[in-house]
């Protein structure tokens, strides 16, 4: 299976959710709780997760997929990363900042992802051969310091707030102080589409699973920019644009520092 074809795979698994995403968007879906209240999960991330389930498992019967909602069935050396909806939250309010993830990763080397918002119709697509939105090439291009740049950042969140106590506060507000612009969006796959787009400079976040950044980190990648972290592991994440100074950023604190050598100090110890 080339990449093209795991790549049709991962659009047409993404886009048969479509419908089902969109007519139950703003109708107050019922919302359930996982870990605690802050991470919510609806009928619809399970049923989406249960179709594109039934897409992979049709085109790419001897593969492994780890989903979000239904953990890891299967095995092989392509593996599938599906996040039904990230940005559940969002979506359950009716918020429109959520997607739809999938990437292929061969003997643990990402191929092809897709990102899909089905609310604007724009499907974020990736192999190793480029990034593309609704077919036209992405260029991970834009501010190149703090000043100008829009940051997107889920940090910190109430487990960083549990762990660095004030010292998570103290960096949100030196990231506050330092970018144009901070925001915080809620999706972190979106995010690293919209960062992949040059829509916005810089992303980051903490303790993020494969199925939320391994498509977004292969766009990001592929659209020439910066992506640091080991998507297909859990945990922290950076992206910038192609030409961002993260040197001299005010993100170099928190740079993971394995994919970056020679680069920014490491993060003081989580
Ligand atoms: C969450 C979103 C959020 C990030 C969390 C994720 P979910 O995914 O990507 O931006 O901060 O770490 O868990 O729960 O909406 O799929
Ligand atoms: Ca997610
Ligand atoms: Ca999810």
């Amino acid at each position: 299976m080339d990449a093209t074809y795991l790549l049709d795979t991962a659009t047409e698994a993404a886009r048969a959710v479509g419908p089902r995403l969109r007519a139950a968007f703003r109708s107050r879906p019922g919302v359930a709780t996982k870990r605690d209240f802050h991470d919510p999960v609806t009928e619809h991330d399970r049923a989406a997760e249960d179709t594109i389930r039934s897409v992979i498992g049709a085109r790419a019967p001897h593969s492994a997929i780890v989903g979000e909602e239904g953990g890891t069935t299967g095995s092989g050396d392509l593996v599938w990363y599906v996040d039904p909806i990230d940005g559940t939250a969002n979506f359950a309010a009716g918020l429109p900042f959520f997607c739809v993830s999938i990437a292929a990763a061969v003997r643990g080397e990402l191929v092809a992802g897709v990102v899909y918002d089905p609310v604007r119709g724009d499907e974020f697509t990736a192999t190793t051969e480029g990034a593309w939105c609704n077919g036209e090439p992405l260029r991970s291009a834009g501010a190149t310091g703090d000043r100008e740049a829009m940051l997107l950042s889920s940090y910190p969140t109430p487990l960083d707030l549990d762990e660095d106590g004030d010292v998570a506060l103290r960096r949100y507000g030196r990231f506050l102080e330092s970018f144009s612009a901070v925001r915080k969006p809620g999706s972190a796959a979106l995010k690293l589409a919209h960062v992949a787009a040059g829509w916005s400079d810089a992303a980051y976040g903490t303790r993020s699973h494969p199925w939320d950044v391994a498509a977004g980190a292969l766009l990001v990648r592929r659209a020439g920019g910066v992506y640091l972290g080991d998507p297909l592991v859990k945990g922290d994440y950076l992206a910038h644009v192609g030409g961002f100074d993260l040197e001299r950023s005010v993100l170099a604190e928190v740079a993971p520092r394995e994919l970056s050598p020679g680069g920014p100090p490491a993060p003081p110890a989580r």
